[in-house]
């Protein structure tokens, strides 16, 4: 089956979770976006909800179709924040940001009761760090923080390189909140907290794009079926 009908088919069944009146984070990606197409269909069927959108790309998508949306800020505290994720491993640590969206996407489900990851069955790993880890940095002396980036990874027992992500015309990829973009390409992360604290220490990291402890449950789309997870459930 088509990777597009696995990712609609989790973001369908993530809206079994949604019930009216809630407020909904919205994700960012290739699956998130399945999810805000089907929850605008409900709307226009009628379900009131409110979206708080975590990046530009979603927030456009939401008005377009009519999904009615509000700030973080107005809105407070979230019932559900549903989003993709471009690794899924044990415990239901998450690599995500390939879209470049993590710093949003972290304060949103940070904000949210319960985070629902919605995914594919490819995106489920023994162990973390096959996808390049995004990190999210200043401009500011980049290429000093990229050294310090790289030290912390390797003090965290990781091991690769760590490359400025630029856009499709050569240019440093920019963040919506207006900062750059770290890709660590590591191959595997034995110990994700052990980094996540390693990169927390460096000055001009603003995020990094391990979210421990922040999912609560996956909805994974496979060729048998949808499965869901727990944090237990590895
Ligand atoms: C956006 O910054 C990312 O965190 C996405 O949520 C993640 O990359 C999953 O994207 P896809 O659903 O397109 O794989």
């Amino acid at each position: 089956m088509p990777a597009e009908d696995l990712k609609r088919r989790a973001a369908a069944h993530a809206l079994t979770y949604v019930t009216d009146g809630m407020r909904l984070g919205l994700g960012t990606g290739s699956t998130a976006r399945h999810f805000v197409e089907l929850l605008a269909e409900k709307v226009y069927g009628g379900l009131s909800i409110i979206g708080v959108p975590t990046s530009e790309q979603t927030l456009a998508q939401a008005v377009s179709l009519g999904v009615p949306i509000a700030t973080l800020d107005e809105v407070g505290e979230l019932d559900l924040c549903v989003d993709g994720a471009d690794e899924i491993g044990p415990g239901l640590a998450l690599v995500k940001g390939g879209g470049g969206a993590l710093l949003r996407e972290k304060i949103v489900a940070s904000a949210a009761r319960e985070m629902l990851v919605i995914a594919d069955i490819t995106k489920k790993v023994d162990m973390l760090g096959r996808f390049p880890l995004p990190i999210e940095v200043v401009d500011f002396g980049v290429v000093s923080i990229e050294h310090h980036v790289s030290a912390a990874v390797r003090a965290a027992g990781c091991e690769g390189p760590v490359t400025l992500r630029r856009d499709g015309d050569g240019h440093p990829f920019v963040t919506d909140q207006g900062h750059l973009i770290l890709d660590a390409h590591l191959g595997r992360i034995p110990d994700p907290a052990a980094l996540a604290r390693a990169l927390e220490g460096v000055a001009g990291v603003v995020e990094h794009g391990l979210f421990l402890g922040l999912a609560r449950r996956a909805v994974l789309a496979g060729a048998d079926g949808v499965i869901e997870l727990d944090v237990g459930s590895f």
